[in-house]
């Protein structure tokens, strides 16, 4: 063998020895198949009698994957609470008296840890949950690779910077997106999560006044649902009342959001701003309210995408036992 032929012949051995090395730590849906081979019947479970219980549940659920996968990738962060040097993520401005759920994923871990200890993540519930509730509701389904292993600390300036807030422009939005890898088409698509679930008050208040108190803040906004909205979200007062993102189905997952956005009737400025803010943008809006099939085909690969987020695996993080604390 020429001396040529052999350097190629190392190196390509080299190369695919590495890329083995990468495969080894890289997500699978079939990573508990032999540690634990019930784990998804197990999520899955618990997921449902949740939200049979509340029908709401599938939405905080699925808002909770994202929301821990935009800080520090998807780790569980979120899901720590605050002691000794750690900082809960929990009270950042879009999780505090927003985000809910948590008791749920503390159920599916005790039962994960009765049937297998120390072998399911807290990240990788989150990933599933995210899943089980987007089915439970109505919506796409799809596969879900595993792996993921749980931080060993959480970042409250992440949660404030990262993940985006309801009164932000849609640049800024696009560009929080784009930090974490995500394109103009996943945000569109996973905003379509807001076809169920519900907003408080204080999160589309600032739409519906303007500074005196009266008169109109936001021309996009149609007036008759205006007018509704106005009366569960005084100008002061009633911060925590709560109003369906998508009025016209608040509990299943359709792609209804897209038409109410298109008629005006986006509940967020985030929401609306996608519509009037960019063509492109707003083509998909369009191209989403004309197509649910291809709105669930795109949310399901934006999911994937989001899903994968800077997981720690191998040797990084670790397996908590107690989502709510490191080991
Ligand atoms: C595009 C930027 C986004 C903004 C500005 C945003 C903002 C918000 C706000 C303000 C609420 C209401 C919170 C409250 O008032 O308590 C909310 C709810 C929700 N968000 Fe988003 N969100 C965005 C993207 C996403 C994404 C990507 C997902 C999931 C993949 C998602 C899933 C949800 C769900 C399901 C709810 C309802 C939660 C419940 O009822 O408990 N959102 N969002
Ligand atoms: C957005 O809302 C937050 C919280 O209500 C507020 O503090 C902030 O000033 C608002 N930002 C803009 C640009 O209006």
């Amino acid at each position: 063998m020429g001396s040529i032929k052999l350097l190629l012949l190392v190196i390509a051995i080299t190369a695919s020895s590495l890329n083995a090395g990468a495969e080894a730590f890289a997500l699978s849906p079939h990573f508990y198949g032999h540690s634990c081979p019930r784990a998804l019947d197990i999520v899955r479970s618990v997921v449902a009698r949740a939200v049979d219980r509340e029908p709401r549940m599938a939405a905080s659920l699925l808002r909770l994957h994202f929301h821990d996968c935009f800080v520090k990738g998807c780790d569980a962060s979120l899901l720590l609470d605050s002691n000794g040097p750690i900082v809960s993520e929990k009270g950042s401005k879009a999780n505090k008296n927003s985000a809910r759920g948590f008791e749920v994923i503390d159920e599916i871990k005790a039962a994960l840890e009765r049937e297998c200890p120390g072998t399911v993540s807290c990240a990788d519930i989150l990933a599933l949950a995210a899943r089980d509730s987007t089915v439970l509701a109505g919506g796409p389904d799809w596969e879900v690779a595993l792996g993921r292993r749980d931080s060993l600390g959480a970042s409250l300036s992440g949660s404030n910077n990262n993940i985006p807030a309801p009164n932000n422009t849609l640049q800024t939005i696009i560009t929080k997106f784009k930090l974490q890898g995500l394109d103009i088409v996943d945000l569109v698509a996973l905003s379509g999560s807001h076809t169920i679930g519900l907003s408080r008050c204080t999160s589309f208040r600032q739409r519906l006044y303007d500074q005196t108190g009266h008169g109109e803040a936001d021309a996009s906004l149609e007036k008759g649902y205006s007018w509704q909205l106005r009366s569960r979200c005084p100008p002061s007062g009633g911060d925590d009342n709560l109003f369906p993102l998508d009025l016209v189905s608040p509990a299943r997952f359709d792609n209804s959001y897209y038409k109410n956005v298109v008629a005006g009737k986006g509940l967020l400025n985030s929401d609306q701003v996608l519509f009037t803010r960019s063509p492109e943008t707003m083509a998909l809006v369009r191209l989403y309210a004309d197509d649910s099939g291809l709105f669930f085909d795109h949310f399901a690969k934006s999911m994937i995408k989001m899903g994968n987020i800077s997981p720690l695996t191998g040797p990084n993080g670790e397996i908590r036992k107690n989502c709510r604390k490191i080991n």
